[in-house]
């Protein structure tokens, strides 16, 4: 029987020359002396070395699958053994030199290890895999138990809780919000507002100049020239107009160089004393309760005519007297008036057929009674502490 291993079978002379010629080549080349090494076998020991090759190879794998530790170590391995330059290929590639009949009984032995060897890596990175998960869950365990730190979030700041809550009461009387620069320019902070350049009332609003044309906006009336201007000659305008606004002011408890207006103008025909009468009053009980009265008293404001300061009865001892209204059972809350013809007429709308109301709002002046606040200068030094008791209005 001529199987492969047999020590009967005699190795053919052309098979000898052959492997001579492949060992001198190998040494021309200068190719990897596993490679040499297994061609001498060939060559010396015939085919009986080449099956013990390959159970050689096969003990010596497993040995070093068998102390393989990490998955790294395993692809090592991998490559090694079944790569293109590893020990099996270089059996296969071997193959050509032994006898024709020899070829396929030997073919099979090396694939058999190839696919031993590959099934052994598979199963042995699977165990690694586990290990390493294992390993790492190990490692990466979170104690639940352990309380966690709580992130400091921050609340609406009193000022920003106010200017919300007079925006919903007038969007819910149907207005809208309108923003406008606090660069502005001097024409519509006070020429558009009937105050011209050598006006004495400017004094009443001093500011900081930018240059001859801007400045600091003094006060939120300047967004509603722009909206009149450009809505001109369209009607009816209802706006609310918030944002921040400067003077040159000497801070102290009650006076800041930068505070919060909540400004609103209505034009349309017919619009009366009275109509502005009624909202305020609206307005003034949706903020300090139901119970609240108004009552105008005469002021001045250059756009507006007539002018009226807005007292509100006081929230706390409900008209009788008391410290916050220093005894007169009344709280001075805004300006207001109707809106004067000149500025009407700059603005394009023909003040025979239609007319307005405005008014004033300082957000500080609202959320400094409404919350009992005895200096104003708390709204802007954002001490937390100070901050942090209007999470309840929230
Ligand atoms: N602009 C005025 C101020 O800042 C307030 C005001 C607005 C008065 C609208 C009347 C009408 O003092």
């Amino acid at each position: 029987m001529n199987s492969p291993g047999s020590e009967s079978d005699p190795l053919p002379i052309h098979s000898v020359i052959m492997r001579i010629k492949v060992c001198r080549k190998m040494k021309q080349d200068g190719t990897a002396n596993v490679r040499s090494f297994l061609h001498l076998c060939f060559f010396f020991a015939g085919k009986e070395m080449s099956m013990e090759n390959v159970t050689n190879i096969k003990q010596e794998a497993l040995s070093r699958l068998e102390a393989c530790e990490s998955l790294a170590d395993l692809q090592e391995l991998r490559v090694l053994y079944l790569g293109k330059k590893g020990p099996i290929q270089d059996l296969m590639k071997s193959m050509k030199d032994l006898p024709k009949e020899e070829r396929p009984a030997f073919g099979q032995q090396v694939n058999a290890l190839k696919q031993a060897l590959a099934a052994a890596i598979d199963d042995k990175r699977t165990v690694l895999e586990e290990k390493e998960i294992n390993e790492r869950l190990q490692q990466e365990k979170i104690d639940i138990t352990l309380e966690g730190r709580k992130p400091n979030l921050g609340n609406i700041h009193p000022l920003t809780l106010v200017q919300k809550e007079i925006e919903d009461l007038f969007i819910g009387l149907g207005y809208s919000v309108e923003e406008g620069p606090e660069v502005e320019l001097d024409f519509y902070n006070f020429e558009r507002a009937n105050i011209p350049k050598d006006h004495p009332a400017r004094d009443m609003q001093d500011t900081f100049y930018i240059d001859v044309e801007r400045l600091l906006r003094t006060h939120t009336t300047a967004i509603q020239m722009r909206v009149l201007e450009k809505d001109s000659p369209r009607t009816p305008i209802k706006v609310i107009c918030p944002g921040k606004v400067y003077r040159r002011d000497d801070d102290d408890a009650t006076h800041s160089h930068q505070f919060t207006q909540v400004e609103g103008l209505v034009v349309g025909e017919n619009i009366r004393l009275s109509d502005l009468k009624g909202t305020l009053e609206f307005v003034a009980r949706r903020m300090f309760g139901e119970k609240r009265v108004i009552r105008f008293r005469p002021s001045y404001f250059q756009f507006t005519e007539p002018s009226v300061e807005v007292d509100v009865s006081c929230h706390m001892c409900g008209g009788k007297g008391c410290p916050t209204c220093k005894g007169t059972g009344w709280i001075e809350i805004l300006g207001a008036g109707m809106v004067h013809p000149n500025v009407l007429r700059m603005a394009g709308y023909d003040p025979e057929k239609v007319s307005g109301f405005a008014f004033g709002i300082g957000a500080e002046r609202v959320a400094m009674l409404k919350y009992g606040i005895d200096d104003i200068r708390h709204f802007y030094t954002n001490d937390i502490r100070f901050l942090k008791t209007f999470t309840r209005f929230e």
